[in-house]
């Protein structure tokens, strides 16, 4: 039994039942039988009839009366939560601060914008918007006052799904609560019981804006338990409970006041291949899984409501204890709406099953997470019971398995133009929180407007979680969760000058890269209305392939810019500011002329010329694609879809029939036109240089392919059979011998290898030898081992270090050892212990370890971890350079995933170019529409 406090009348009064009661209330009647509801409402309405009647009532009858009718109370904030004037999170001692001279971005359908005001926070919430003067600044005397400059300013960042604390950075096996694997239905767990106060990643993500996070169990389960949202700042009680924002009553049972409603709670749900495969389940058998626990519940539900109708008619006699069951309480309260749930659900028919489950047993749903074909089934997700569910979605992180094969760019704009709220989620750690802001940038690059992207990861996922009376707008009462932008939010790497969360200031040193004035506002992006009417046409699998070379005359107009490369370097060779906007002349594959109109007019010879307007776009190299097993699998989570994993010789017995050939080649596995390729090559990454997909020291021999290639025997397919040797030092396999053992192995390797082998090769430096290793400590080692090896045989190993998240702490040493580095992934987080001691970049670190490493000398690369974001590498890029402050030029950007990859894989310069539209290919401006391939000695519109 609940120990519920006797309430007095003044408590009874307000509960007083308001429209929305009413009518939830409604809905419930069915259930209950229009007598008891007609009962019911009268109770709730006379507000003195528990003290008027309880002299004459049984013991407990309060106590009855008071729960039953608080069965049928929706959830919310009290009636004069507006009227607060302090937060319950205020912090005693938090200065009052003005921000002045704002650009807010609101979160309101009501007006979006507002230029040049203020904004004053006090007492954690939001006290006033407008031109503060001195009637609205009465009584403040020692206002922390910032001049925002006019900076774009927003709510804070609201992630709907987010597994921080439960799932930790880094990661440690004494700190991994995301997943139970007790069985499929566990309603009754909480992830706020696992919640890793210690989590590197709150600080990290607070550094990209995000305030709020509803902490999910994973997705092992149908129904893996409740979640719980927080905000991410550190509190004085250090404590998990501490950071929850408005927790429901139920975690301790006690409720401050009686007279308040319920808070909604949250709950994770998932269908389709995780609770399948960890259960050992089909679809049939997890739906099975829902239908019993919620007909469970639901009689729970029905004996409750026929216990209350005793109750509300007065026929105390045998009544009994009120019906209940802790293990399914949550449940009952999913049947009661009172509770927001999320459901993880990728394809049709889970979408279509759960849809079902909805109106079968009448309970609401609050969004499906992934939902990677909800875009192809609008009118399937408009039948749920109750209201259409939320779809909270990535904004490109796709074809990792079946389910999420169909994954399109285009779904947020597709379910927005259906009339579907659209949240994007980061599913933290999967992408990493910090820059949830990035997923509504793409989002909004391919086609969702402006407002609804940044209302994605604000307004819309406060409103579907429940809370947004408080978070997810800068409005006046609101909690004061603010974020100053160095460029418009919507600008490709905008990131945070400072945040405040419950108005506290959460940057304590804060480091500004300066940004370039036109980042300021919001960019205008390409059409890609028929891409995304292809993608619906097409059941999410439209076709790719470019199919449309020419050898003819293209005369490109109106470009922008030029830059190619001059041996290993990259150099911008025209820029219309130096002559107007230029021309460029290709022929078959060829670009033959660029500048002014009257230098390249010669070359239009021939009758078959194509006439295109770049509208300032540009040529630039193509780019390469480095360290995912891009080429090598379509479907990751598909084995007979995948090249597959090499044996290890530290825990494999080698066959004999491999003999003198342990090393294996990447470039027998290729398999060509996979999507994720062929995406790459739409966006300006026209080759890729791939490694054998390895789970141990060894990886093996890499090759070079053309991104855009249909077939193994086309010309060009396979740019260089062999690039370079890979190995990888790791503490990360579980089960793998010590990084010792490793170091021990590979030396051996390459000092008694037989004559001309690959780590023979290596070894003499004829080929480069890449060493995935993340840690510093290892990184010096290898260091050491290079010195040991180079000084036995006199020549020197080509050594590249690829993941390297530690490897600015060596720059110097790598430096003077002239062993080049590919940062990958190209912004760091802290996932492993051997990791951990990343370099974030502003705004925690003016620095990152790219431009550290590039201040040193060490020539850098970066790369990238799964097949799917090859397509990124131009924002990626772009990012790397604006972050540096300056110090990374374009040219320079261009070489981390051009000229400098090919230095450090030995793969020779490609000499593909890149033909983008209505910007260079590093800005959210630019499509690309065109290759010109000297190799294949053709254009090809894209
Ligand atoms: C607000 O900022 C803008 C942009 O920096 C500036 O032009 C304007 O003068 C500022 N207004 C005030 C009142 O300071
Ligand atoms: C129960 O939780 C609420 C909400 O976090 C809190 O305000 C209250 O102090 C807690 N009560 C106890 C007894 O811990």
């Amino acid at each position: 039994m609940d120990k519920l406090p006797i309430h007095n009348e003044v408590v009874v009064a307000r509960f007083r039942p308001r429209t929305r009661w009413n009518l939830k209330y409604l809905s419930l009647l069915c259930l209950c039988g229009v007598y008891v509801a007609a009962q019911w409402s009268r109770s709730i309405s006379r507000t003195v009839f528990v003290d008027d009647e309880s002299a004459s009532l049984p013991a407990h009858a309060r106590e009855a009366l008071y729960k039953c009718k608080m069965l049928s109370v929706k959830p919310g904030p009290p009636d004069d939560f507006y009227q607060r004037s302090q937060s319950d999170r205020f912090v005693k001692g938090t200065p009052p601060t003005l921000l002045r001279n704002a650009s807010v971005w609101t979160g309101d359908s009501a007006g979006y914008e507002l230029r040049g005001v203020d904004i004053l926070l006090d007492k954690g919430i939001i006290k006033f918007v407008g031109q503060a003067d001195q009637g609205s600044l009465y009584g403040y005397s020692n206002l922390v006052t910032v001049d925002v400059g006019g900076s774009w300013v927003t709510p804070g960042i609201v992630d709907m799904h987010s597994h921080l604390g439960v799932d930790s950075a880094p990661s440690l096996a004494g700190a991994s609560d995301t997943n139970s694997l007790k069985g499929p239905i566990l309603p009754w767990l909480r992830s706020l019981d696992g919640l890793n106060t210690h989590d590197d990643a709150y600080r990290l993500s607070i550094s990209g804006g995000v305030t709020t996070a509803n902490v999910l169990p994973g997705s092992a389960n149908a129904i893996g338990g409740q979640a719980f949202v927080i905000k991410l700042r550190p509190t004085a009680e250090r404590s998990p409970s501490s950071m929850l924002l408005e927790p429901p009553y139920t975690i301790n049972d006690t409720r401050v006041d009686p007279s308040l409603p319920p808070r909604w709670r949250q709950m994770k749900h998932a269908c389709g291949e995780n609770p399948g495969r960890v259960y050992g389940n089909t679809r049939m058998d997890t739906f099975w899984a829902f239908r019993q626990a919620y007909d469970e519940a639901r009689k729970i539900k029905e004996k409750q409501d026929d216990y209350c109708a005793k109750v509300v008619t007065g026929q105390w006699e045998g009544l009994g204890d009120f019906p209940q069951d802790l293990r399914l309480e949550a449940l009952v309260d999913v049947l009661r709406g009172r509770v927001k749930v999320h459901t993880h659900c990728y394809e049709a028919v889970d979408l279509d099953d759960f849809v079902r489950l909805t109106n079968e047993f009448q309970f609401p749903l609050a969004a499906f997470h992934h939902a990677h074909e909800a875009y192809l089934v609008p009118e399937t997700l408009k039948r749920a019971y109750g209201n259409t569910p939320a779809i909270a979605m990535f904004a490109t992180n796709a074809r990792y398995k079946r389910e999420a094969y169909r994954g399109s760019e285009f779904a947020p704009r597709i379910l927005a133009e259906n009339g579907i709220d659209v949240v994007m989620k980061s599913d933290h750690p999967v992408l990493n929180s910090r820059y949830l802001l990035y997923e509504a940038q793409q989002a909004h690059y391919y086609g969702l407007s402006p407002d609804l992207a940044l209302s994605s990861i604000t307004s819309v996922p406060a409103r579907v979680l429940g809370l947004d009376h408080r978070i997810g707008f800068i409005r006046e009462g609101y909690d004061a969760d603010i974020v100053i932008w160095d460029s418009h939010p919507l600008a490709i790497g905008a990131t945070p000058i400072q945040v405040w969360i419950d108005g506290i200031s959460q940057l304590h040193s804060p480091y500004v890269s300066a940004k370039p004035s036109t980042l300021q506002s919001a960019p205008s992006t390409p059409n890609f209305d028929k891409e995304a009417a292809a993608a619906v046409k097409y059941d999410g699998l439209p076709p790719l392939s470019t199919a449309s070379p020419t050898t003819n005359v293209i005369v490109f107009t109106n470009v922008g810019s030029v830059s190619s490369k001059i041996g290993t370097e990259i150099q911008q060779v025209f820029s219309a500011s130096d002559a107007g906007r230029g021309v460029a002349i290709v022929k078959a594959g060829e670009l033959l002329c660029y500048g002014a109109h009257a230098a390249c007019v010669n070359h239009i010879t021939s009758n078959e010329v194509e006439w295109s307007d770049l509208d300032g776009g540009s040529i630039s190299p193509a780019l390469v694609s480095y360290g995912s097993p891009l080429g090598l699998e379509e479907i990751h989570g598909e084995k007979s879809t995948r090249d597959g994993v090499v044996l290890d010789p530290l825990a494999h017995q080698i066959p004999d029939v491999l003999e003198g050939d342990e090393v294996i080649r990447a470039v027998d596995g290729l398999l060509f036109a996979t999507r994720d390729a062929l995406l790459a090559y739409r966006a300006g990454v026209t080759s890729a240089v791939t490694a054998p997909a390895s789970k141990g020291l060894v990886a093996g021999l890499s090759t070079v392919f053309s991104t855009g290639a249909a077939h193994g025997l086309q010309a060009g397919a396979v740019v260089e059979d062999v690039a370079a040797l890979h190995v990888s030092v790791s503490h990360r396999w579980s089960g793998s011998p010590s990084v010792s053992t490793q170091v021990t192995a590979l030396r051996n390797l390459l000092l008694h290898s037989n004559e001309g082998t690959p780590f023979n090769l290596a070894a003499k430096g004829e080929i480069p030898l890449v060493v995935e290793a993340e840690n510093a400590d290892i990184i010096a080692t290898l260091l050491k081992l290079k010195a040991e090896v180079d000084t036995h045989t006199g020549s020197s190993i080509r050594l590249t270090i690829s993941g390297a998240a530690e490897a600015h702490i060596l720059s110097k040493e790598l430096a003077a050892a002239n062993v080049g580095v590919i940062v990958s992934p190209s912004r760091p987080f802290p996932e492993e212990w051997q990791s951990r001691r990343i370099l974030p970049g502003p705004p925690l670190t003016y620095d990152s370890a790219i431009s550290t490493l590039l201040d040193h000398g060490v020539t850098v690369g970066i790369g990238i971890l799964e097949p799917w974001s090859a397509r990124s590498t131009r924002f990626d890029i772009a990012w790397a350079a604006l972050e540096s402050d300056g110090k990374i030029s374009e040219a320079q950007a261009l070489a981390l995933a051009s000229t400098n990859l090919e230095k450090l894989l030995g793969a020779s310069a490609q000499g593909d170019l890149v033909v983008t539209r209505g910007g260079t290919i590093l800005d959210f401006e630019a499509k690309v529409v065109g290759i010109i391939s000297p190799r294949r000695g053709l254009f090809e519109w894209i």
